[in-house]
């Protein structure tokens, strides 16, 4: 039984609906950097960005215009009874507080609108960035982390641009207004009003520190739950097969238990946050309403100036308790837009040399001379391999899994550069030649397929998007996949979904064989190509492959050693090196490592 733990927590899962887990709060390494690329994504929405602010001032000048208010209301208008002064006053205040609502919607739709457009901007930024890396970063990168920074990463971002950053400033600028007013009603009162806020920084820290330390636990609980739950639900198969259905469910329960637990807990903890600093705030403000009316009394402090005041202690502690609040959710969308912007600052391919060229009716002769190569460096894969194909030849690499065939065929479309040695193309070394017309020379069959979310006739069109429909039925035809696409529900027409779930493995193999061949590459690599393929399919398409290869140059990786035996030069590998070439009948007659190969497969 897979342990849960080993998803836990870091790859967290985008497919279970209505749950959206979250990588535990992270601090970012460089928050100033962050922020300041943050920033200049946001920056290029400049005059939305200065309205915004324009509203967020009417906003909070309002609220602060609208308690101040109250001393003239009780001084001028209330105490010496005059009425309709008074409903004038009252209408003024209502204004005043529609205005700033008005201003505080509006605000947040703008916000939300460059918030969108920014994140949508980071999104395409990303996925763009994704496209101009290296194999090699894909090789060394887990795929559902990379998932989860379009997902997670992206998500904390956008969450706080919505609302967040807004109502940090809000609260900043409500705080501070608060205070000057404060001061310039009484600034003795003030003192007495402040004497209390360390004190409530200081019990809303605890508690944060707290909770966060809950919401973490929470956090990783969640990521084991999501993973155990997309790993058995992809798995069902094996699970069904092997009757763990009671035992996966035991164990979900516990682990989902251990989930409760960590959110009560975090949920309590956060939960207990307003109620105590309401009532820190409630204690302020009887302790203020009493020096207050002292000061009233015996000090002259007017009682219009005492009611505004009252009204600013009570408010004192809401823009405090929202920036406290506020700070996790932006360390996290910190920490995420880091991960993001970890990606985008990965090295790209390596640019065509700037007098690469572009190859045009390509020969086929290619070469290898001397070519060392290791997926990382220190690490000899291939040692000293040289080989020629002269156009039109049918080169086959046998070998042991493992033996560095693949990695041989990897390094002719560069999908890594070689440490030494030289790989030429009629006679041009590859990294002279432009990356995107070398690989057009080229088409590869793997073992591994890869279908698009596409009917049939678009996938098999990838090999070359000016083909034709009736080329792409050529080509079919010529790969064996015909017969097989006219019996599916709409033919060509039928779409394929989750990498061409609903086909055999066979036959999506068919559809990358026909793919191959739409493109009519000079030069053809097929490794292991029909290795899913049953032996009688085989033959049939046979005969198509070989025409497919007439007059190309083709290397080809076969594991049935019956399939190889026409080609032009056989390379045997071992552990990186070539150890044996030459034509099936002489390396037959040489009884070494091919020998054996062979005879083993006919035992
Ligand atoms: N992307 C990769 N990163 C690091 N090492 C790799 C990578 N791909 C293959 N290797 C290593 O290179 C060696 C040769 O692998 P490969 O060329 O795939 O063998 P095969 O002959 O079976 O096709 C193996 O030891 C394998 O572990
Ligand atoms: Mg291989």
């Amino acid at each position: 039984m897979t342990n849960p733990t080993t998803s836990s927590g870091k790859l967290t899962l985008s497919g279970l609906p209505g749950r959206r887990a979250r990588i535990a709060v992270e601090k970012p390494k460089n928050s100033k950097q962050v922020i300041f690329r943050l920033w200049k994504y946001l920056i290029r929405e400049k005059s939305l960005l200065f309205f915004i602010v324009i509203l967020l001032l009417i906003n909070t000048g309002a609220t602060l215009a609208g308690s101040y208010l109250l001393r003239p209301i009780i001084n001028n208008y209330i105490l010496p009874h005059n009425t309709p002064g008074l409903i004038r006053m009252i209408l003024l205040l209502l204004s005043i507080y529609i205005v700033g609502s008005l201003a505080a919607i509006w605000q947040n739709r703008m916000m939300i609108s460059v918030a969108q457009k920014t994140v949508s901007i980071i999104r395409s930024d990303l996925f763009s960035k994704l496209q101009t890396l290296p194999l090699k970063f894909f090789d060394s990168n887990n795929h559902g982390d990379l998932m989860s920074r379009f997902t997670n990463d992206v998500d904390n971002v956008s969450d706080s641009l919505n609302t967040c950053i807004l109502q940090l400033f809000t609260s900043t600028i409500t705080l501070t207004g608060i205070f000057t007013l404060m001061v310039y009603i009484s600034p003795m009162l003030t003192v007495v009003t402040l004497f209390i806020v360390p004190f409530m920084l200081l019990v809303a820290s605890r508690i944060i520190k707290k909770s966060k330390s809950f919401f973490t636990s929470q956090q990783v609980s969640l990521g084991i739950v999501n993973g155990y739950a997309e790993e058995m639900i992809r798995g069902q198969k094996v699970v069904k097969l092997f009757c763990y259905e009671e035992i996966v469910s035991a164990d979900f329960e516990k682990i989902n238990y251990e989930l409760r637990n960590k959110a009560t807990k975090a949920q309590y903890y956060s939960g207990v946050m307003m109620p105590v600093i309401q009532n820190l705030n409630t204690i302020n403000f009887a302790l203020t309403a009493t020096v207050g009316g002292l000061l009233a009394i015996f000090r002259g402090l007017d009682l219009g100036g005492l009611a505004a005041f009252l009204q600013y202690s009570k408010q004192f502690g809401r823009p405090v308790n929202e920036i406290s609040s506020q700070y996790n959710t932006l360390q996290s969308a910190l920490a995420g837009a880091e991960r993001i912007f970890q990606i985008m600052d990965e090295i790209p391919e390596i640019p065509d040399i700037p007098a690469a060229v572009s190859l045009t009716d390509v020969k086929g002769d290619v070469s290898f001379n001397s070519v060392t190569f290791g997926y990382d460096a220190g690490k000899v894969i291939l040692n000293n391999i040289s080989f020629g194909a002269k156009a039109g030849q049918k080169i086959a690499l046998v070998g042991s899994t493992g033996a560095g065939k693949t990695t041989i065929i990897n390094l002719l479309p560069r999908f890594y550069d070689i440490q030494s040695g030289q790989i030429t193309i009629d006679g041009l070394e590859i990294q002279k030649i432009q990356r995107i017309s070398l690989r057009r020379s080229m088409a590869m069959v793997l073992q591994d397929t890869h279908l698009f979310t596409a009917s049939v006739m678009e996938n098999i069109r990838y090999g070359r998007l000016e083909a034709t429909d009736n080329e792409v039925i050529d080509a079919s035809t010529l790969a064996g996949a015909h017969s097989f696409i006219q019996r599916l529900p709409k033919g060509y027409q039928t779409i394929l979904r989750n990498d061409g779930d609903n086909l055999s493995q066979g036959q999506r193999q068919l559809l990358n064989i026909a793919r191959a061949t739409v493109a009519k590459p000079p030069i053809l690599i097929l490794d292991e190509a029909t290795s899913s393929i049953d032996t009688r399919t085989e033959q049939i398409i046979q005969k198509g492959m070989d025409q497919l290869m007439q007059g190309r140059t083709s290397f080809v990786i076969a594991h049935r050693l019956s399939t190889v035996r026409n080609a032009d030069e056989i390379l045997v590998l071992e552990n990186g090196e070539i150890v044996e070439r030459g034509s099936h009948e002489v390396l037959l007659k040489q009884k070494g490592h091919y020998y054996q190969l062979y005879a083993g497969q006919f035992d």
